[in-house]
Order: C-alpha cells, then structure tokens, then sequence
C-alpha cells in the first residue's frame, strides 16, 4: 500500500461511529512491521509479548523499559506511516503516576509512539491512566486476561467466566474510560462479555479472544502466520506457516551446503574481469613460488 496515511485517534473513533473494523497486530520489529503496513494495517501493538516471541523468556515479567524501546524504535523504522502502541512493561508503571508519565514519555519521545498501553483496572492503574493522559498522551487500557497480574489469576486463563468476573470486567472498563482512557482492549474474555464491555463504551474497544463484538481485532502476529509455536491460545487463527516455510528454506540451505549445490560460482559469486584474472593467475604463481 503506497502512501498510507497515518490513522490518528479521531480516525478510530470514526470508524467506531461508521462500524469499520479496526486491524490490530503485534509487531516487534522493522521487517515485519514493513510488511504490516505494506499490508494496511491499521495499528501495530509493540507489546510485551516480545518477551515470549522475541527473547523465549516464559512470561512477559522480565521484560525491560530498554528492550520495549529498542523494539519500538525499529518498528517506527519500519512502520513511518502507522499509529503504534507501546506496551508499558512490568514495573514500568504499578510504582508511582510520576514514574509511570515518564516512562509513557519514554516511548512517545524516544521512539516515536502514538500511544501507549497497561494493563489491568486497579485503583493505582486507574490513577496511572489519569496522570498519563493528563501529561497529553494517549493511553490504552488493557482488561480481562492480563499477563502481569498472571500470579493474581493463578496463570493466563481467560477471565470473565463468572457473572460477577464478567461485570467487575464492564465496570473496569467503565472506570478506564472516566479516568481518561482513549482506547480499550478486551482480552481473553466470553464474546458476550467482550460484547458487553463494547457496548458500555464510547471510546474504540478493541478485543484479543473476546469475541466479534468489537470494534477491532488484535491477534499477535507471530500466531497468526504459524512462527510461534510454544503454546497457541484458543482464540488465534493461523492465517499462514512461516515457521514451516522458515524450516523448509533451511533444510534446504543446510542440504545444499553439505552437498556442494550451493554457491554455483557462476551464479553466486562477483565477476572479475578476464584481464585482472590472468593478471592475478600470474601473481599468484610468483607469490607462490617465493
Ligand atoms: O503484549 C502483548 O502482545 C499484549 C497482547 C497479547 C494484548 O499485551
């Protein structure tokens, strides 16, 4: 797609008001984020998944201000013209609203984000999303399954299976919204749930295993094109087989290697002029012969 234009809040918030879906993806890096925006997609997530798909970690607590913003900066690299979220990693933001408006400033100033977002509605989160928006950023607000509070709910399970879970959930997101919250994402919840909170809010709510009722669909893209392969949540669908394609290519490679097949000179390798090479043939032999 030659020449995309940037989305900004207020394109959101239109399509939100015209029912045209927003399309969410993770992004980590500056190829894939190339290939994203080639594609059209409407918002990159540099989310804190990076742990897992980017660094094999098993959980995403050891992932670091540094890393988001190195991973940040090359899908801006790679992504000029499309509005991406910053993920606020573990103990980025549950300190204090001081330390959390300076780390949201870290990726809008230092690596170009739009928008940043943390999860979960406790009372400190939600005065986090208050100081940061009152600092002129934009927030996302991130409920229902959420990884950093993974100790509380006993492993990433999806959430909202109880009435009473599912409308702590619709308050929650009720709560995020008054607080100053721009964007809402839903996840790991039952499509009614996901629907319900949709439905409650008039800011974009997005969702991540929450259903169709929603006004954009976020997946993380190395599920999505079949590259990870550690777990598969129950919610993605896999649109493509990089990982086998990734195998077959350096199957393939290592075959060829191993064989000799691979380089053919006179495919692979530069051309030098027959002039320089009889020249070169005849320093050798002397070079040889001292
Ligand atoms: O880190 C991430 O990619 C996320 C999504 C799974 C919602 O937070």
């Amino acid at each position: 797609m030659a020449d995309v234009k940037k989305k900004t809040i207020i394109d959101f918030r239109r399509m939100k008001k015209d029912g045209e879906k927003v399309v969410y993806l993770t992004g980590y890096d500056y190829l894939t984020a190339k290939y994203e925006e080639r594609a059209g997609v409407d918002m990159i997530l540099v989310g804190d998944s990076l742990g897992n798909v980017m660094y094999g970690y098993d959980s995403t607590y050891p992932v670091t201000m540094d890393e988001m913003i190195i991973h940040c900066k090359a899908v801006r690299r790679g992504a000029p013209n499309t509005f991406i979220v910053g993920d606020m990693p573990f103990m980025s933001y549950q300190i204090s609203d001081e330390e959390a408006v300076a780390n949201a400033g870290r990726f809008v100033k230092e690596a170009g984000c739009d928008c940043v977002k943390l999860e979960g509605a406790t009372e400190s989160c939600i005065s986090r999303v208050r100081a940061i928006t009152n600092a002129g950023m934009l927030v996302m607000g991130h409920i229902g399954l959420t990884p950093q509070f993974g100790a509380q709910m006993g492993g990433n399970k999806a959430q909202g299976k109880s009435s009473s879970a599912a409308l702590r959930l619709v308050e929650a997101a009720q709560q995020l919204e008054a607080a100053g919250a721009a964007m809402i994402l839903v996840e790991g919840v039952p499509a009614i749930v996901g629907k319900a909170v949709h439905d409650r809010c008039s800011v974009p709510v997005f969702g991540i295993g929450a259903g169709s009722g929603m006004d954009g669909q976020l997946l993380i893209f190395a599920d999505m094109v079949g590259y990870f392969d550690d777990f598969t949540p129950k919610f993605v669908k896999k649109y493509g087989n990089v990982g086998g394609e990734l195998l077959k290519s350096f199957t393939a490679y290592a075959e060829e290697v191993r064989s000799g097949q691979f380089p053919i000179d006179a495919e692979h390798s530069y051309k030098i002029k027959a002039e320089e090479a009889a020249a070169f043939e005849e320093a050798l032999k002397e070079y040889d012969n001292k």
